[in-house]
C-alpha cells in the first residue's frame, strides 16, 4: 500500500547549490527543498531568484509524473509542499549526463560549432559531478576504469537519457519551446536505477520556437534580467501542454 502519511521532515543530510535534503523516519525516503539560489560557472556566480524554488520544484513534479506514465522510473515520490518533494533515497552516481539536440553553451564554446546548429542526431556527454575539478567531461571509459558505473548501467542511462528527452522534446514543442539541451542524474536505489536530481530550466536550455527567445538559466547566467518570469513562463506553458 503506498504510504500517503505526512513524512516527518529531520536533520538535513546535505546541501547542494540549489537544493537540500533531508532525511524523514523513513531511511528510503527523503524530503527535497528547493531554495531560491542561483549560481553559475562553478559556483563563482551567486544569487537568489526569488520563486526560483517554487517554480522549480513545482515543474520538476509535473515534469517527473509524466515521466513516470511514460515508463521513466524516477525518485520522485509525490510533491509534498510549494518547495518540497518526497523522493527515494537514492545513492547518486557521480554523473552529470547531458543530452543535446542544438548548439549551445560550453559545447558551442570549447568545439567552436556555432549556435544555434541543430545535430542530425542528440549527442550525450557525461561530466564527473565534482565541483572541486570544476565538473570535467568524462568517456564511457573513465567512468567504467574509475568504476562510477558498469557498462550495463551506462547503457541503461544511454537508453533512459535519449527516451527522454524524445518525451521532453515533445512536451516542450507543444509548450511553443525548443529543447535545446538538459542534464540528468540518476541514483540507484538497491539494485534499481532511478532518473534523480530535478528537471528544470535550470537544468535544461530552452529556447521559444517562433521567437528563439531564452527561457532558462541563460537568462542568469548572460544577466539578461527577469529570470523567474521567464521561468514561471516555462511553467505555465508546459502545465497548458501537460493539461495539469
Ligand atoms: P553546458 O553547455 O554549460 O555544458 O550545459 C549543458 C546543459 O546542462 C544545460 O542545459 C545546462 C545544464 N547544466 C546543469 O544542469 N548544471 C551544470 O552545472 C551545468 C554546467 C550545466
Amino acid at each position: 500500500m503506498i504510504n500517503m502519511a505526512v513524512p516527518e521532515k529531520k536533520e538535513m543530510m546535505y546541501e547542494g547549490k540549489a537544493k537540500q535534503v533531508y532525511a524523514t523516519e523513513d531511511s528510503s525516503r527523503v524530503i527535497v527543498y528547493f531554495k531560491d539560489d542561483a549560481t553559475a560557472f562553478n559556483g563563482k556566480k551567486k544569487s537568489q531568484i526569488s520563486g526560483k524554488g517554487e517554480i522549480n520544484n513545482t515543474l520538476s513534479s509535473i515534469l517527473y509524473t509524466y515521466l513516470e506514465e511514460k515508463g521513466i522510473k524516477t525518485h520522485f515520490l509525490r510533491q509534498l509542499s510549494t518547495r518540497e518533494m518526497l523522493v527515494h533515497a537514492v545513492d547518486i552516481i557521480p554523473l552529470e549526463v547531458i543530452v543535446r539536440n542544438i548548439a549551445a553553451g560550453s559545447m558551442a564554446r570549447n568545439l567552436g560549432v556555432k549556435e544555434g546548429t541543430v545535430f542530425k542526431k542528440p549527442i550525450l556527454e557525461y561530466s564527473f559531478k565534482k565541483d572541486e575539478l570544476g565538473d570535467p567531461m568524462v568517456s564511457e571509459d573513465h567512468i567504467i576504469a574509475l568504476e562510477w558505473a558498469s557498462q550495463e548501467q551506462i547503457d541503461f542511462i544511454r537508453r533512459t537519457a535519449l527516451k527522454i528527452n524524445e518525451l521532453l522534446k515533445e512536451i516542450m514543442l507543444k509548450a511553443g519551446l525548443r529543447l535545446v539541451d538538459f542534464k540528468l542524474e540518476f541514483g540507484m536505489r538497491k539494485n534499481e536505477m532511478l532518473l534523480a536530481d530535478e528537471i528544470s530550466p535550470d537544468t535544461c536550455r530552452l529556447w521559444d520556437v517562433e521567437t528563439g527567445e531564452v527561457m532558462d538559466k541563460d537568462r542568469f547566467r548572460k544577466d539578461l534580467g527577469q529570470v523567474a518570469e521567464h521561468y514561471q513562463e516555462v511553467l505555465k506553458r508546459v502545465k497548458k501542454a501537460l493539461s495539469v
